[in-house]
């Protein structure tokens, strides 16, 4: 895997394998299943992007859990607060259910400051949030992070569930955009 890859109008270089990816989400599945046995936990994925960690993350994870996805949908509210996101396709009662969001990647933190305060209100018994990348350099909101995939620097990745303006979610690999 050395090829340089292009979507639209942008070259990406290979950044992190699939068997890379296959080692760590194994690892964080049995993390989770060692903390969550017998509590039938609720994954929560978060669309998009999430989709393909979440279905590996929970095949990983071998104990008694719900699994169920929500998109977050904002838009630009008619007060000065700006921006807001509303959960849609929440299918599941979260009440007294231990939560493990499932996110693809924590960017500046501003999706979920946003979205947790929401999933709290359904008086949840814990929310945990995993996700399979991070780029700490680039958080202007805090985020507490339990179950971490790889730290990686502040560029723009695509593949494993995550695109380029809708391309790239195919990949098997991470590719991180290649400087210019
Ligand atoms: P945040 O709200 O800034 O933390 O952004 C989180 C969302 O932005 C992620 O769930 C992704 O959908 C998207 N995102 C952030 N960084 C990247 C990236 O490098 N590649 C693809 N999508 C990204
Ligand atoms: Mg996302």
């Amino acid at each position: 895997m050395s090829e340089l890859i292009q979507l639209h109008d942008l070259f990406f270089q290979p950044f992190i394998n699939k068997a890379d990816i296959k080692k760590r989400v194994e690892e964080m599945g049995r993390a989770i299943a060692n903390k969550y046995q017998g509590r039938n936990p609720i994954f929560l994925g978060v669309l998009n992007g999430a989709f393909i960690f979440a279905a590996d993350l929970i095949r990983s994870c071998p104990i008694n859990c719900d699994i169920s996805f929500i998109k977050l949908s904002s838009y630009r509210g008619t007060r000065s607060t700006g921006e807001v996101a509303t959960l849609i396709g929440l299918d599941i009662e979260l009440k007294d259910r231990p939560v493990i969001i499932v996110e693809d990647i924590i960017d500046s933190g501003k999706t979920l400051d946003t979205f947790l305060p929401e999933l709290e209100k359904l008086n949840p018994a814990s929310i945990e949030l995993a996700t399979l990348l991070t780029k700490p350099e680039a958080r202007e909101y805090p985020v507490t992070i339990h179950y971490t995939g790889f730290e990686i620097p502040n560029k723009f990745v695509v593949g494993y569930g995550l695109d380029y303006n809708g391309l790239g979610r195919n990949l098997r690999d991470i590719y991180q955009l290649k400087d210019v």
